[in-house]
């Protein structure tokens, strides 16, 4: 016989109904809006759940050694890395319900959460972390731990330990087979491989002479043999992004396109979500320094500039040329993408 679930059992919202607790409820004297403040982070909590739980099977789907790139596991990919996305676009509207409260409002119960603070929010932090984001490229490492509780720290630093995604996306990007035989005869020098010599021809051609340094930077992203000091992308695996990005509308680089553009979409969505979190910390607390400890709106602008993950992608669109000046492709090459 067919199980008789019920709503509120299967939720267990027993638990989570039960869940919010006031601090100035607790000192008898409750404060308005604290409900709507921790139900909101709350939430927050439970969408990064969710997201981190679309990431893990995403990096399980791309550490598997034989991902095919017209396959149903890209597409897997792409398909979860958008729902990623929306939940993030998500969860920027969600600060305009937050800031129904006042400054005047959040003052009647915002010293009783100190040393509390989003900031150690460890599913935030996990999330970042099987992005790719390292400890040592983040902005305050003393600070982080000295307010993150040590088990926290261990889980994070065991996501660290495993292969990210930016790093299984670089394996990904650096097997892409298209510039070798037998579409391309010469292959030695990357300076001298055909593709490559006609695409810098078709490039330079667009820049005037103040973009000189523009011509620099295209040989370091895409000729210097492994990775710059830095990023996260190496030149190989560069050049095969910027070929999925210029070619993308041959029929079997358009899933590798919607790869690439999702995580440029994640990469500014939480970027905005940053910038969205800081214009509201300003308004709620002005040049004060958080509940956490920190200095506040500077401590939280350095880690918006400097904690995305994705940033490197979304550069190479500085290296795209126009479609009619695109490099013509050998016809091997285009009978394999999908049109002859
Ligand atoms: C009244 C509303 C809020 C204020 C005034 C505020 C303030 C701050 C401040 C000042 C920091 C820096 C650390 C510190 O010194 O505490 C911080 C960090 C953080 N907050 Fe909030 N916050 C608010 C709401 C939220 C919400 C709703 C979330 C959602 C989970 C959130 C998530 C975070 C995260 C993830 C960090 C760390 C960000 C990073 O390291 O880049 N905050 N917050």
């Amino acid at each position: 016989m067919a199980k008789n679930v019920y709503y509120s059992d299967y939720l267990q919202l027993d638990k989570i109904l039960n869940a919010q607790q006031t601090e100035s409820g607790l000192a008898g004297d409750e404060a308005h809006d604290e409900m709507l403040f921790i139900i909101i982070h709350q939430a927050y909590e439970l969408w990064f759940k969710q997201m981190k739980y679309e990431m893990q099977s995403i990096v399980d789907i791309m550490r598997k050694p034989t991902i095919n790139d017209n396959s149903p596991d890209v597409f897997s990919v792409v398909h979860r890395l958008k729902r990623i996305a929306t939940i993030w676009q998500l969860g920027i509207q969600q600060i305009d319900v937050l800031e129904t409260m006042t400054p005047l409002d959040f003052l009647d119960f915002r010293d009783q959460l100190r040393p509390a603070s989003g900031f150690q929010s460890f599913q935030f932090k996990m999330l970042e972390a099987m992005m790719g984001l390292k400890f040592e490229d983040r902005h305050g490492k003393a600070f982080y731990q000295s307010h993150l509780r040590k088990e926290h720290i261990d889980e994070i630093a065991k996501i660290e330990a495993q292969p990210s995604l930016i790093e299984l996306l670089n394996g990904w990007l650096e097997r892409i087979p298209f510039f070798d035989a037998p579409f391309y005869n010469d292959s030695t020098e990357v300076k001298f491989h055909p593709f490559w010599v006609d695409y810098k021809k078709a490039f330079a051609s667009t820049l005037n002479e103040n973009d000189e340094s523009i011509l620099k930077t295209f040989e370091q992203f895409f000729y210097t043999e492994g990775k710059l000091k830095g990023n996260r992308l190496s030149a190989k695996a560069n050049r095969a992004a910027l070929f999925i990005l210029a070619y993308r509308d041959y029929p079997l680089l358009q899933i590798p396109f919607q790869l690439l553009d999702t995580l440029i979409l994640i990469d500014e969505l939480m970027s905005t979500w940053r910038a969205r979190h800081i214009s509201m910390v300003a308004r709620m607390i002005g040049m004060r320094t958080g509940t956490g400890g920190s200095t506040g709106a500077d401590y939280l602008s350095k880690s918006r500039d400097h904690h995305g993950v994705f940033n490197e992608l979304s550069g190479l669109n500085t290296y795209l040329v126009q479609r009619k000046n695109l490099p013509e492709l050998p016809i091997g090459l285009k009978e394999r993408l999908g049109f002859s």
